[in-house]
Order: structure tokens, then C-alpha cells, then sequence
């Protein structure tokens, strides 16, 4: 059965000056040049750099993102976004519930479940993370830890070609350790399972990021893996030649010859 197109994001978290988008400028071009291969690729810059991020990319094949989003579409928020914003912005996609915001700010599996239908409804994707700590992988509760941030956080009944799921594990991000391909294909095979349990109607089509130092060197066999639909990249994606390097994995004889 044909896969969904895989997807490689940049998160670049809170990096970005004006300057930085000759960084996306970059990009667009080398993906409009058949770079990424075959997969979409998207970058979330910080709040302030989507409008001329996306003017940027008009008429090409990158996407623009951002990074978190309000379910309120308006109001006495003082310095959140809403994914009205983001939209009216010229973003596409939205990051929700990263592991960062859920220690920073408190973000329950319930406000990132909001935010998830409050991005679908206005027609954006929504890329919902999650993923245990070091401590609950090794007292055996990682399953059981993401199990609960799905069931949580994934909104009834989604578009599934506009809902992403990104296995972050928070050990593994910015450290450099990556879990072992093997862990990775149980964690995937089983949140897949999840997936189609909560999304009836399309849980298979619903793609799978792996994220967590995704670097060029580690990029191929992680994406080789059975259910591992794409990466979200985050210090790797501030480098135009090392994000590059890993959306070029997915050249499309590579993702039909891994999953033949
Ligand atoms: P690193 O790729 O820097 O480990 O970050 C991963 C991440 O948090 C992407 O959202």
C-alpha cells in the first residue's frame, strides 16, 4: 500500500533574526531543485519571522509553520498566537504540545488536544509531540507514558492527512543520544497501533516523526525504519547543508526500497 509523503520539519525553536532568512531562502531553493527528494519539507521559524517567511516561499514547495498556537482565536492572551494568527501569518502547519512547552509552560495533553482542533478547523495541519523522559523510559513506562499523551491530545475524528504525530523522546533531544533503531521501530509500531485504535477513519495515513538529534549521519537509518514517516529536526534544521543532507533521505527509490 503507497505511504503518505513523508515529512521533514525544521523546528528551529527560538533562533532566528531577520537575517536568518536567507537561511529559508536557501532552502526554498534547494527543495524547488528536487533537494528534498521525496518528501515535504517545512520549516517553523520563531512567531516573528512567519510573515516574510512565507512571502519567501510563495509559489514553492517549502512550508512554513509555527511553533505553538492558542485554541482561542482571539483575546486577553497576553504574547500568546492563536492559529488564526498563524494562518493569516501564511503558516500551514503548527507544532503542538513539544516537550519543551509541556515543562515550560504546563502544556496539558487537554490544551494541546484544543489547539490541535483549533489549527484543523481553520484547514492547517497540526504536528502533535510526544514522547517520555529518561526517567520513565527507564522504569518501563515509556509506552505507557505516550500512550496517555495520545489519547490525551489527539482531537476525535481529524483530517488524518492534516494530523502528524512526532516521537520525540525528551532525553533525546539537543543530547546527541538517540534511542536504538530498535526502540525506535517498537515505540513507532506501537504508536501507530494507537493511531488507528483513536483515528478509525485513516489512522494508517496519519504520518509518524521521529525526533530527537536527527543528524545527517544517524538521518538515513532512522528513516529507513518501518512507520518513521519523516523527521522533526531541530538543531540540525539551522544548517541549510546539514537539513538538506537529512531531507535528501527521502528520495523516493530509497523510502520504496527501505519499505518494499
Ligand atoms: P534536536 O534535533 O536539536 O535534538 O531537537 C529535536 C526537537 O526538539 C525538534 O522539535
Amino acid at each position: 500500500m503507497a505511504r503518505p509523503q513523508p515529512l521533514v520539519a525544521g523546528n528551529w525553536k527560538m533562533n532566528g533574526m531577520l537575517a536568518d532568512l536567507a537561511e529559508i531562502e536557501a532552502v526554498r531553493d534547494a527543495v524547488d531543485a528536487g533537494g528534498g527528494g521525496g518528501a515535504e519539507v517545512l520549516i517553523c521559524p520563531p512567531a516573528t519571522l512567519i510573515v516574510a517567511a512565507a512571502k519567501l516561499v510563495q509559489g514553492s514547495r517549502l512550508k512554513i509553520g509555527g511553533q505553538t498556537c492558542r485554541s482561542e482565536i482571539s483575546g486577553a492572551h497576553t504574547g500568546d498566537v492563536s492559529a488564526a494568527m498563524l494562518k493569516d501569518a501564511g503558516a500551514t502547519y503548527v507544532i503542538l504540545g513539544h516537550s519543551e512547552r509541556r515543562a515550560s509552560y504546563g502544556e496539558t495533553n487537554a490544551a494541546v488536544r484544543a489547539r490541535a482542533i483549533s489549527a484543523l478547523d481553520l484547514g492547517m495541519s497540526a504536528i502533535i509531540c510526544v514522547g517520555e523522559t529518561k526517567a520513565e523510559r527507564e522504569a518501563g513506562r515509556a509506552t505507557s507514558i505516550v500512550g496517555r499523551q495520545l489519547l490525551g491530545s489527539v482531537p476525535a475524528h481529524p483530517d488524518p492527512s492534516r494530523l502528524v504525530i512526532a516521537y520525540e523522546p525528551v532525553w533525546a533531544i539537543g543530547t546527541g543520544l538517540t534511542p536504538t533503531n530498535a526502540d525506535v521501530a517498537a515505540m513507532h509500531r506501537f504508536i501507530r497501533g494507537e493511531i488507528e485504535r483513536l483515528v478509525p477513519a485513516g489512522g494508517s495515513d496519519v504520518r509518524l516523526l521521529y525526533g530527537g538529534s536527527v543528524r545527517p549521519r544517524n538521518a538515513a537509518e532512522l528513516m529507513a525504519i518501518a512507520d518513521v514517516d519523516g523527521g522533526l529536526i531541530g538543531g540540525a534544521s539551522l544548517d541549510v547543508d546539514d537539513f538538506m543532507a537529512i531531507a535528501g533521505v527521502y528520495r523516493e527509490d530509497v523510502k520504496a526500497a527501505a519499505s518494499a
